[in-house]
């Protein structure tokens, strides 16, 4: 999968995207990040990339030109048969696990990442294919919410993780949270790991783990757990 990130601001990106998970998936070219700096595609000899807003108002705004040429040149240089092109934004599409699992159904993404007071309306109208939000609540800009992408989908690119079976279990990959998880040593500080954990007997130990799941999430996230529309619902199996 490609990441293509447009940001004013690419020395964000260089902890998230080299280290731990990521980096490994690029080295192993499962992942690409490419990023690029929106000052490099302004026309003019200042690289200006935002102005005031029309109508008044404080705070800076980005200017579409830039935006523009940004997409169109990645575009050219990168062409790819199946893209899209995502606005982060607030007022986006919630982004969950089954909006990650739709969104690694591409070969390519480019982010466009806003700042200051937001984006010019006419990128979201006539540039990106769609707005995503990681939640409700407003940040800087949208450098935090594309690596929130670029981590989440990576682990959802095959070949990436040591443990497939492991990523099927994790929460919100099925209907209720992955099940509670112990290591050594058996007993700390008095506080002991449940004894059929070390039965070996692996039958208890599965119905164990289905219970303590479905306990965990009932009382932390029953909603989870209620039927859902029919796309919803198999968006959340689907794996
Ligand atoms: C300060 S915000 C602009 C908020 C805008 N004035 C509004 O109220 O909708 C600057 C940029 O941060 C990014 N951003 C902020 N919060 C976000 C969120 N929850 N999800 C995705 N992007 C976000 C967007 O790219 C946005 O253009």
């Amino acid at each position: 999968m490609e990441f293509d990130i447009i940001t004013a601001f690419p020395d964000m990106f260089e902890g998230p995207v080299s280290h731990s998970m990521v980096m490994r998936a690029r080295d192993r070219g499962l992942v690409e990040v490419r990023l690029h700096d929106l000052r490099d595609f302004a026309s003019d000899r200042h690289r200006k990339i935002d102005d005031v807003p029309f109508g008044g108002g404080g705070g800076m705004i980005l200017v579409p030109g830039p935006l523009f040429a940004a997409v169109e040149a990645i575009k050219d240089r990168h062409p790819k048969e199946s893209s899209r092109t995502l606005l982060l934004c607030p007022q986006g599409t919630r982004y969950d696990q089954a909006e990650a699992r739709r969104l690694a159904g591409y070969d390519r993404l480019i982010l466009i990442c806003g700042h200051y007071e937001g984006v010019d309306e006419r990128v979201r109208e006539h540039l990106a294919d769609e707005s995503i939000s990681i939640g409700d609540y407003v940040l800087t800009g949208g450098e935090i919410p594309a690596m929130v992408l670029v981590d989440s989908l990576t682990r959802l690119v095959p070949g990436t993780l040591g443990d497939e079976e492991a990523a099927r279990r994790d929460t919100f990959s099925q209907e209720c949270f992955d099940y509670p998880q112990y290591t050594r040593p058996a007993d700390f500080r008095g506080f002991k790991v449940p004894e059929v954990l070390l039965s070996g007997n692996h039958e208890r130990i599965a119905a164990w783990r289905k219970t303590r799941a479905l306990e965990e999430t009932a009382r932390k996230r029953p909603d989870l757990l209620k039927p859902r529309a029919p796309g919803r619902a198999s968006a959340m199996r689907d794996h």
